[in-house]
């Protein structure tokens, strides 16, 4: 399988259904998805997200379909192997091709050590090298303290506070979002 990004502990590739109880096993965890959309209740759930995915296009300056893709994010362990401990979403907009949208979500285990900042950091510097992407958007609730850190962290700002912005699992929340721009 192409790899479409590699960091000095990590691998960022497509995800398959070899990767479907791993993935299930954390995107059904509620306290790693407390506050996002995508929750599978069912393993079949999961294993439906996995196969509409979309192919990501390699390399990355030949993305320019729009929509949702998503890339597992594998630690790279001894003999070659690795293993799923997150995914990251990349979502290009149907009518600005200037604007990225990132999602990262990975497993409690493996949270807290700097994983995120390796993989954003890795693929902020590819979104900067397509010829479009001027702009990286990145959206969460306001709680989401981990988020809210990582993404200041890296140099996003506050571009807008939406209060009451979306019903979430029966919850009225807020969205903060945050843009980080080409330099
Ligand atoms: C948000 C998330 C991706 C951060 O990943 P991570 O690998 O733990 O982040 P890092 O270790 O790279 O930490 C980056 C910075 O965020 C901050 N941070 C990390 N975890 C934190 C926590 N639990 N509380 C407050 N700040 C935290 C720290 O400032 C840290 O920088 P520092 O260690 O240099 O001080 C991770 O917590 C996660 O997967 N959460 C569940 C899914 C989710 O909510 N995703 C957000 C998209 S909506």
């Amino acid at each position: 399988m192409v790899i479409a990004l590699e960091t000095d502990r990590l691998l960022l590739n497509e995800l398959s259904l070899s990767d479907l109880e791993d993935f299930f096993l954390y995107r059904n965890d509620p306290v790693v998805t407390r506050y996002q959309g995508f929750r599978p209740e069912k393993l079949e759930e999961a294993k439906q997200f996995i196969e509409k995915l979309k192919p990501f296009p390699f390399p990355f300056e030949t993305l320019v379909l729009p929509g949702w893709y998503q890339l597992g994010i594998r630690l790279k362990i001894e003999n070659g192997l690795s293993v799923l401990i997150g995914d990251l979403g990349v979502h290009l907009f149907d009518d600005d091709s200037t604007t990225v949208e990132l999602g990262i979500t990975l497993t409690s285990k493996f949270q807290g050590k700097g994983i995120a900042t390796e993989v954003m950091n890795a693929i902020i510097d590819i979104c900067f090298q397509h010829p479009t992407i001027e702009r990286i958007v990145c959206s969460t609730d306001p709680r989401n303290e981990a988020c809210c850190s990582l993404l200041r962290k890296l140099g996003f700002e506050l571009f807008k506070f939406e209060k009451d912005a979306f019903v979430l699992r029966e919850e009225i929340v807020d969205d903060m979002i945050f843009h980080l721009h080409k330099a």
